[in-house]
């Protein structure tokens, strides 16, 4: 792959190949990450300061205290990237920063840190999507090329998507009401679960019984979704109890089982009805136990499966370089902002 674009801070066009080594910075949500990755799919270093810990407190991220965080983290992922890599700023090739979607105050933190080493090392900076570097954590480690379909699942978003080129990508369907992880959490919230929801009950889950209550599964037309009566209905089940003995195995597990068939179904129509051989998983949920099982599955009907180990899920920048290398639109760039919602 050889590109020749514009970007930020760069009169010079610059041109990324296989050699290429770009360093990104992710500060979106509650990690503070800086990455370095060579040609799109090998990484060079991966650092990741997590707030979890702070925000358990709240049972939430409180986004000033998220802010202000990254500002004191986002130096020293810096130089232990640095470290990592054994590199130094001038063999860097482009830096790059999530813009949004996510929260303001946090990408401005990470934004600002990737345009002014660009400016220090006179070299161009490119504004990633947040979404767009999901996907592409996919690319970290693989031979993974397009045409493929993509199941996109995290805090934030629902979507099936088409990528037919790195510059081709359509989303044919989305959550019509609450992201897979917004649901996740809302739902482990709901029985008493500590933040972060979505992993604890993932974990709570597996010791239970998947089949013990029927959820209901909303029916959406064609390839979106709806997991809002889904919420409703645990909550429900959970008022029945009236505080006692709440089985709360059984219950992440039958929430579990609904979420997990309903995205198989979906994703797995999608790849049918529009030809696609190759199923991609990608955000944050992507990590969920039971979603990856059912669709890896699917690779005994013939399908090539795709999903990121646990590190490259969850927010990372590892996936924000790869992101800058492979996605060509994200070149056209060159007066970026931070943005909160896609
Ligand atoms: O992709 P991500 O960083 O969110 C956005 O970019 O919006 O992922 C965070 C989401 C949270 O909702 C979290 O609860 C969920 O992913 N998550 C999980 C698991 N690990 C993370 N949900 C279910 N099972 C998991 N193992
Ligand atoms: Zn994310």
């Amino acid at each position: 792959m050889n590109k020749i674009k514009n970007t930020l801070f760069s009169n010079k066009p610059v041109t990324i190949d296989e050699n290429s080594i770009i360093m990104a910075l992710e500060s979106s949500c509650d990690e503070t990450a800086c990455a370095i990755v060579k040609g799109g799919r090998e990484v060079l270093a991966n650092v990741v300061a997590s707030q979890i810990k702070t925000h358990e407190e709240y049972g939430g991220v409180i986004p000033e205290i998220a802010a202000r965080m990254h500002l004191e983290a986002v130096n020293v992922v810096v130089e232990e990237a640095f470290k990592q890599a054994g590199l130094k700023g001038d063999d860097i090739t482009a830096f790059a920063g999530t813009v949004g979607p996510g929260l303001v105050g946090c990408l401005l933190v990470g934004m600002n840190a990737a345009k002014s080493l660009a400016l220090a090392y006179d070299k161009p900076f490119i504004g990633i999507n947040h979404l767009n570097a999901h996907l592409a954590a996919n690319f970290i480690d693989t031979d993974l090329e397009p045409p493929f379909i993509a199941l996109l699942v995290s805090g934030g978003h629902t979507q099936i998507i088409e990528m037919n080129s790195y510059s081709d990508i359509n989303i044919i369907g989305e959550t019509i009401d609450d992201a897979v992880g917004e649901a996740y959490d809302k739902v482990a919230r709901l029985i008493g679960l500590p933040y972060p929801g979505g992993p604890k009950l993932d974990k709570m889950a597996q010791e239970g019984n998947p089949f013990a209550f029927k959820l209901p599964e909303a029916k959406v037309d064609g390839f979106n979704f709806s997991f809002s009566g889904l919420k409703t209905a645990v909550l429900r089940l959970v008022k029945s109890f009236d505080g006692k003995d709440l089985p709360v195995a059984d219950i992440c597990a039958s929430f579990q089982e609904c979420v997990s068939s309903t995205l198989l179904k979906k994703v797995k129509k999608a790849a049918e009805e529009h030809c696609y051989k190759q199923i991609v998983l990608a955000g944050g949920v992507a990590a969920n136990s039971e979603i990856r099982k059912k669709i890896f599955q699917l690779e005994s009907e013939g399908y090539k499966v795709f999903a990121p180990p646990m590190k490259y899920c969850t927010d990372n920048a590892a996936m924000v370089a790869s992101a800058a290398y492979f996605f060509e639109k994200t070149f056209d760039k060159t007066d970026v902002e931070v943005f909160s919602r896609a």
